[in-house]
């Protein structure tokens, strides 16, 4: 019953899927990396992981701002008609949630970082055209907020994650599976 009527009103385009998982994968690696990086000693190592963790995080921007255009555009499927309102609302907020967290997050980051250590680069090639004002201090503080917004997008993740699995494993509702590439 609650596939069909997932499978009646369509899925996610492959564009929405494969966004998806690629920026998973990226945040799930930004994630312990930034908590990592920040309590290394001073030195080589740990400013190259810096700029790598600075441009993978410029490159969750671009591609939330495509995503977050993509579902505006096109949508998404409901959830299956089956499940309580309480987890419809749950599911739809944290997924609102997360997609402010995907656009606030590395916007935080950029901010901070242009303020106190412009130029910011891509890969040490691109320098990125935008120097803030504001100094070390008021960095201090975004680069701060950065922390405390990326804590709230870990506990909702862990929340989505154990609901997706909720969903793969003990309700096998078809929700999981239509994120999945060439899933419906
Ligand atoms: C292993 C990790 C993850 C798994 C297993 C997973 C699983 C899923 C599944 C199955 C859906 C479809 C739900 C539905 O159709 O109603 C979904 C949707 C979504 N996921 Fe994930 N996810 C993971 C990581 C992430 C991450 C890291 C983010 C971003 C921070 C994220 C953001 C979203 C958003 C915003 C949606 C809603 C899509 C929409 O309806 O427009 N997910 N996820
Ligand atoms: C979704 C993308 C991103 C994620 C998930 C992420 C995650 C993190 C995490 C977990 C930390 C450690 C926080 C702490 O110890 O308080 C951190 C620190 C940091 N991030 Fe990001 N980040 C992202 C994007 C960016 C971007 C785009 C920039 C800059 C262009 C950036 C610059 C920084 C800097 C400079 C720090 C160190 C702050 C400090 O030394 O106190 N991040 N990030």
């Amino acid at each position: 019953m609650a596939q069909q009527e997932t499978r009646a009103v369509g899925g996610y385009s492959g564009g929405q899927k494969w966004l998806h998982w690629l920026m998973a994968a990226l945040i799930l690696t930004l994630i312990p990396v930034g908590f990592i990086m920040t309590g290394m000693a001073e030195g080589g190592a740990r400013n190259r992981i810096y700029e790598l963790h600075k441009s993978f995080g410029m490159i969750v921007f671009v591609l939330a701002v495509m995503r977050v255009a993509l579902r505006t555009a096109r949508g998404a499927p409901p959830l299956p008609a089956s499940l309580p309102d309480w987890q419809r609302a749950v599911a739809h907020a944290s997924h609102l949630a997360l997609y402010g967290l995907i656009v606030l997050v590395p916007v935080l980051g950029f901010v901070g970082t242009s303020m106190c250590c412009s130029p910011v680069k891509l890969f040490g090639l691109v320098t990125v055209p935008i120097a803030l004002p504001g100094g070390m201090e008021t960095a201090k503080t975004i680069l701060a907020a950065h922390g405390w917004a990326v804590l709230l997008m870990a506990a909702i993740l862990l929340a989505h994650v154990a609901g997706a699995l909720m969903h793969a494993v003990v309700l096998r509702d078809g929700v999981f599976q239509r994120m999945l590439p060439g899933g419906k």
